[in-house]
């Protein structure tokens, strides 16, 4: 799931061990690096193991001196998180050492004829079949044997290789997971996420798919599989190397939850157009008579981006009275989905780097369609892909469960309905009406926010809870969704999220003492049905929470009850959401959880 290399006159594996740390939050499960050791018979040292990079050992870095070696988090895919199959995974020699993110399609296939050809396999990964690849080459050099075990596999890759026989050099290809070259003094760094680059270097060139690259002290070159040289000139990116601690924040997660009034501020900043009440969105490209050819609005996204995809959605097709849905972007492809010319696709990612949404990017472009990203990481491969869209500017994201991300992704989509909507029936009052919203609305999330304490002392009571449910209608239904999504992501706890309207379909025979239900309840045309609702869950004895607004009249019912401000109901859906962040944390913490990194989960996914 994460690569960091090195390689110049530093010693690799403190760099490597440090770099592997700042990736630690985005979820692992097992650890190992490869140095090579310096000296007249280079040799490749490899450690690793399941668990933590501090179960590497303190004394570590004493016993692997070596100025190059390359280091790997794992996320298990094929076989158990265990010592053996953490990466790197090295040829039956040890000359090579590999790391990989991705998935390789055929290796079942290449494992088989590599046992046939009596080569033993220690691991149960799909990695290992590259290792024995690039070491059963025997062209000249290490970028050569890579290609040529390149050209057996199917899949995606993100790799890094090191030889015992070429240790003057690291060699990185990409193909779906990203690769990030770091350039520093006489030394070169490669990772997968920036984060762990930045302490070092913030100049920087990304790996497009379809490359390799050969990394020497000196500096990198990139290649195609043909070994034809492409040019790539790595660029200095805008990144505050702090934004990546946690500074004095018990976690990243309560540290991005408190940045999401200035981050708001930043996804809306020039480009709201108070006289003509709409947004101008200098990366979209598209002229009024285009906008107003969209007939239909399509979201995809993964996790929660696709649930904040529904709140965008809906308000699309609210604000714009333009038909809109979303849907889980790791299907949309499955199904041969028909792709409308007129229709604007809109993929949305914190990362740009999920796969799956990445392959429906890629379906949509194969068929002729016309695709935008609402992407936060900028140059990511979503965003690239698309080549059109709008940044989300949250600032770097580090905690699994999205924040600050979050909130400006549905501040994205509030942007994208006000021009979409402008240039159809929404009129410059409602345009104006719907600013006013927003530029109120940093100071609204405030306001949530300072309601922690209270928030904590309900969520203690909730975690102790087995299971709940979480249900809103309408606009409430992708806010209770993405409720449950955090409750479970970070407690443990089973959380189920409902439309209010079906409980009684079926769900309501689970309501009892022992199972509360969060509700969300806005200040809207349901309110009304939606307390009728609360109603029939109380008299089951179901305990209530309810998200709702001030002056809301819950008809006399004994419920913890928590008011958010209310602005445009428009924009209900993404302060309703904050105070079940703060349940969720605050129920993961009284648990005693890992609120960073939760088990199984990792920040970006990029294998299907
Ligand atoms: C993973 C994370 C989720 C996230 C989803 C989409 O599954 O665990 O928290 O919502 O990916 O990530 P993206 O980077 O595409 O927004």
């Amino acid at each position: 799931c994460g690569i960091v290399g090195y390689i110049g006159a530093q010693q690799a594996a403190p760099l490597i061990l440090e770099g592997l740390t700042r990736l630690e939050h985005r979820g692992y499960d097992s650890v190992g690096l490869a140095v090579v050791g310096a000296g007249r018979e280079p040799a490749v040292k490899v450690v690793k193991a399941a668990g933590r990079v501090r179960d590497l050992g303190s004394d570590l870095p004493k016993r692997f001196s070596g100025r190059s070696g390359i280091g790997h988090t794992r996320w298990a895919t094929h076989g158990p998180a265990n010592d053996v199959n953490a990466h790197p995974h090295t040829d039956e020699k040890g000359d090579v050492a590999v790391v990989h993110n991705g998935i390789i399609d055929n290796a079942a296939a290449l494992r088989a004829r590599l046992a046939d050809d009596g080569v033993t396999l220690t691991s149960d990964t799909d990695t290992e079949v590259l290792a024995h690849l690039i070491g059963r080459s025997v062209a000249e050099t290490l970028e050569e044997r890579v290609v040529e075990a390149l050209a057996a596999v199917e899949g995606t890759y993100g790799i890094a290789v090191v030889h015992a026989d070429f240790p003057d050099r690291i060699v990185v290809a990409r193909n779906g997971s990203p690769l990030i070259i770091g350039v520093g003094e006489k030394e070169m760094l490669v990772a997968s996420d920036l984060a762990a680059l930045v302490r070092h270097t913030t100049t920087v060139a990304h790996l497009a798919d379809g490359e390799i690259a050969t990394l020497t002290p000196a500096g990198f070159t990139t290649f195609r599989h043909d070994l034809t040289r492409v040019a790539r000139t790595a660029a200095e990116v805008d990144v505050d190397p702090t934004s990546y601690d946690a500074g004095d924040h018990e976690s990243f997660m309560r540290k991005e939850m408190l940045e999401q009034p200035a981050a708001a501020e930043r996804v809306l900043r020039g480009r709201l157009d108070e006289r003509f009440g709409t947004a101008h969105l200098g990366g979209l490209e598209m002229d009024p008579r285009e906008t107003r050819a969209v007939r239909r609005v399509k979201v995809l996204g993964c996790g929660s981006a696709y649930y904040v995809g529904q709140m965008g959605a809906s308000l699309i097709e609210e604000l714009a009275r333009i038909p809109a849905d979303a849907e889980a972007a790791s299907e949309f492809r499955y199904r041969d989905p028909v792709i409308e010319p007129d229709t604007l696709y809109v993929a949305v990612s914190q990362s740009g780097e999920t796969v799956d949404t990445l392959l429906a990017v890629q379906e949509i472009q194969r068929k002729g369609g016309r695709v935008i990203g609402l992407v936060n990481v900028v140059g990511s491969a979503i965003a690239r892909e698309c080549g059109a869209g709008i940044y989300l500017h949250a600032g770097p994201e580090v905690a699994v469960a999205s924040t600050k991300a979050l909130t400006n992704m549905f501040l994205g989509f509030s942007l994208l309905a006000l021009q979409l909507g402008r240039v159809r029936d929404l009129s410059v009052a409602d345009g104006r009406r719907l600013i006013a919203g927003l530029q109120a609305l940093p100071a609204a999330v405030e306001e949530v926010l300072a309601q922690e304490d209270a928030l904590a002392a309900v969520a203690q009571r909730l975690a102790e809870a087995e299971s709940l449910f979480f249900v809103g209608r309408v606009r409430g239904f992708p806010v209770a969704r993405e409720g449950a999504q955090k409750f479970k992501e970070i407690s443990y706890r089973h959380a189920e999220a409902y439309q209010t309207s079906e409980l009684k379909h079926g769900p309501l025979a689970l309501i009892s003492e022992e199972v509360p239900t969060v509700a969300v309840v806005p200040d809207d045309e349901l309110t009304e049905r939606n307390v009728a609702a609360l109603h029939e869950i109380a008299a089951r004895k179901g305990p209530l929470v309810v998200v709702t607004h001030p002056g809301v009249d819950l008809g006399g019912l004994d419920v913890v009850r928590i008011d958010v401000p209310h602005l445009e109901r428009e924009l209900d859906p993404i302060l309703l959401t904050i105070p079940l962040q703060l349940l969720a944390y605050h129920a993961a913490k009284h648990l005693g959880h890992d609120i960073d990194k939760p088990r199984n989960l990792a920040k970006s996914v990029t294998v299907e």
